[in-house]
């Protein structure tokens, strides 16, 4: 951890340095500043929602450190050393990532308010667990609401998108392995 606390007046500000989609930011904040509000606000990364705001809809949902959390409920000084992804950091120039795509080719999604946090969800579940059955695939995504597109098609974006990240091809979205969410503990802990 790199934070540093300035001395007063400014002893609420604090100096925090994240690594956010690859890009090093070096930035003041206070500390009880929402990594949702750091991202949207202060960097500007729009693709990051704010629905419910009490790590209850999933919307918020980002990466840090690879895992899974409710950029609602952590704090921005808590990223600090860490890294975060976005939904912005996901594609590779102007190659979206698989998941992007499925959720694009199987309609995971109709007015997208809740879909940068399905994705995020779902990327950390298939870097999780890249066979996930359809029980683990909703049992993971449980978190993430949708009002609109009634699951179904969500659930067939996350097979789909993990049959192409194991290379079988859009059309082998059928999950393989059967067994518990092993990193459901870990989505719980993290929200
Ligand atoms: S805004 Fe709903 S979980 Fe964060
Ligand atoms: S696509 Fe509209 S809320 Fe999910």
């Amino acid at each position: 951890m790199t934070s540093s606390v300035t001395a007063s007046p400014a002893a609420a500000i604090r100096r925090i340095r994240i690594q956010v989609n690859g890009q090093e930011h070096e930035c003041e904040v206070r500390p009880n500043r929402l990594l949702v509000d750091f991202l949207r606000y202060d960097l500007g990364l729009t693709g990051t929602k704010e629905g419910c705001g009490v790590g209850v809809c999933g919307l918020c949902t980002v990466l840090l450190d690879g895992q899974m959390v409710a950029s609602c409920l952590t704090l921005a000084v808590f990223a600090d050393g860490g890294e975060v992804t976005t939904i912005e950091g996901l594609a590779v120039g102007a190659e979206l990532h698989p998941v992007q795509d499925c959720f694009i080719e199987y309609g995971g999604f109709q007015c997208g308010i809740c879909t940068p946090g399905q994705i995020m969800a779902a990327k950390a579940l298939l870097d999780d667990n890249p066979t996930p059955t359809e029980e683990e695939i909703k049992e993971w995504m449980m978190g993430n609401l949708c009002r609109c597109t009634g699951y179904y098609k969500i659930v067939e974006s996350v097979q789909r998108a993990a049959g192409r990240l194991r290379g079988a091809g859009a059309g082998d979205g059928a999950t393989a392995r059967q067994g518990p969410a092993g990193a459901r503990a870990g989505r719980l802990a993290a929200r």
